[in-house]
């Protein structure tokens, strides 16, 4: 193990294998599973901090955070406990997983990305820079999230808002830069909604669409594919 100045709670398992950079901190519970690497200055396994009103979900003290076999996770990244990052998967610098956050094997987050409490990432997925993905959010396999991709759940409707399932992307849909996609906007498998879109209904599998309001304006086509 390579451990730089890295500060390791005993009670947390770090494969001998795993390269811990400079400064990283890794707090009881946290389980790194061989060949990860950790860059400098990332926060494994954090308590979550909630203010006195929060609704989230909140995490046990004793819910382990996870890094299967071959994670890398970059810089002044936050994994916060209870989160779960799958083999092979691609944690960027300064990326946020909230607590009970999943990432499933092989996929990206990209720079500064926040992926809220719950939400859960399948595999392949390529989520670029700056994404915010709100608590519950389902991101199915292959799915690609341009930049500052966003989607949001809905404060405005009271506690339960929170019991209902989240935004969820449809396998292999992608989403270009910059859109929005309001509370309840699923988008379908292998769908492409367009740059800077604002998503207020749910998008049908394999169209296209995109404007503010978002319409489809046409079907997949088959270059797109
Ligand atoms: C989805 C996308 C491919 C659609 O582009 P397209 O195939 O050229 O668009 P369509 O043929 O379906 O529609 C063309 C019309 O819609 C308009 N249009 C295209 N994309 C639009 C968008 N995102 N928002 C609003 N209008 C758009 C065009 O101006 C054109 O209008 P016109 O006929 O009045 O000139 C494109 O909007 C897009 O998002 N590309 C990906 C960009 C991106 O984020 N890449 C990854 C990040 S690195």
């Amino acid at each position: 193990m390579t451990h730089g100045a890295a500060v390791v709670d005993p009670q947390a398992s770090v494969d001998p294998s795993v390269e811990l950079g400079a400064f990283v901190v890794v707090h009881a519970g946290v389980v790194v599973g061989a060949g990860c690497v950790v860059q400098d200055g990332a926060v494994l396994g954090k308590a979550p901090i909630l203010g006195a009103h929060s609704r989230a979900i909140g995490v046990g003290d004793d819910e382990p955070t996870i890094l299967e076999a071959g994670c890398i996770v970059g810089c002044g990244a936050v994994l916060v406990r209870g989160c779960r990052v799958g083999t092979g998967a691609v944690i960027g610098d300064h990326v946020l997983l909230r607590e009970r956050a999943q990432v499933g094997a092989e996929s990206v987050v990209g720079h500064g990305g926040a992926v809220g409490a719950g939400v859960v990432i399948g595999c392949r997925a390529r989520i670029q820079n700056n994404v915010v993905l709100a608590p519950g959010t389902v991101v199915e396999d292959e799915v690609f999230c341009g930049p500052g991709v966003t989607t949001t759940d809905n404060p405005l409707a009271g506690p339960r808002a929170l019991e209902r399932p989240g935004t969820r992307l449809g396998r292999g849909c992608r989403i270009a830069a910059g859109v929005i996609l309001l509370p309840g906007a699923d988008v379908g498998e292998h769908a492409i909604v367009g740059a800077g879109s604002v998503v207020t209904r749910p998008v049908p599998a394999r169209t296209v669409s995109h404007g503010s309001p978002a319409r489809v304006v046409r079907d997949v086509g088959a270059a797109e594919q």
